[in-house]
């Protein structure tokens, strides 16, 4: 009935296998991929690991608040981190963040995701049309 020489190893196998991923867990953080990003000294609008999870949902509520209720004020952002203010546009990210590619992008591609408000908004990856004189538009002509 019993096979007793089987019960100790069928018993470390369970073992084994039971915490498994409670071990991973503990090593994952030395084994993962992180993406690297290029931090800029300071503050963020509000506390770093927040912005992380949140920073979407911030900018959707800036995008309602600053359109919507702009001629009630809506256009002052109080960080509740810092109690600093903050001027509501997409557009304020640029000023601390100079670099999309090092930064934004740097999380949303290795989670596969893009974004589409720069279909519209602008980036500071967007080279400015400037006006060089006449001779510069002969470019476009040629
Ligand atoms: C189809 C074009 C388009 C797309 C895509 C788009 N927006 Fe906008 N967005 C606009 C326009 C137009 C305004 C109004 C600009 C104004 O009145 O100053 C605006 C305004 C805003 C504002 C408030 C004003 C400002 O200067 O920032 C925020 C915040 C914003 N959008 C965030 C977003 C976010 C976040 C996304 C992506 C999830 C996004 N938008 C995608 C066109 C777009
Ligand atoms: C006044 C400068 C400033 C502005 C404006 C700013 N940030 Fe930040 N942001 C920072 C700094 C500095 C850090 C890093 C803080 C730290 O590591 O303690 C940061 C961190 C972050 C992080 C977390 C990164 C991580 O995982 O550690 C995200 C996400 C982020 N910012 C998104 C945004 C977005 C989106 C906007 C525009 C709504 C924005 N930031 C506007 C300065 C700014
Ligand atoms: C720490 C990693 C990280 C950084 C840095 C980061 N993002 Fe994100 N972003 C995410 C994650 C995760 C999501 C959510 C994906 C989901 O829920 O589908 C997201 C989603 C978004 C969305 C929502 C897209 C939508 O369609 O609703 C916007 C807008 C956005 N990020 C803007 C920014 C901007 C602007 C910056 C740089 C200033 C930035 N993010 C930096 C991780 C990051």
């Amino acid at each position: 009935m019993y096979h007793k020489r089987y019960v100790i190893p069928l018993i470390l196998v369970f073992l084994i296998g039971f915490f498994t991923p409670y071990w991973y867990n503990a090593m994952a953080g030395s084994f993962g991929y992180e993406p690297e990003l290029k931090k800029p000294a300071g503050e963020c609008v509000e506390d770093a690991k927040w912005m992380a999870s949140n920073h979407m949902l911030l900018l959707q509520q800036w995008r309602t608040q600053g359109i919507r209720n702009a001629a009630e004020g809506g256009k002052i952002y109080h960080s509740f981190t810092t109690g600093k203010e903050f001027y509501i546009t997409i557009n304020d990210c640029w000023s601390c963040h100079t670099d999309k590619k090092e930064f934004c992008d740097q999380c949303h591609d290795y989670i596969g995701i893009h974004p589409e408000c720069w279909d519209c908004h602008y980036t500071p990856d967007i080279e400015k049309p400037h006006y060089e004189g006449i001779d510069g538009l002969s470019k476009y002509f040629s």
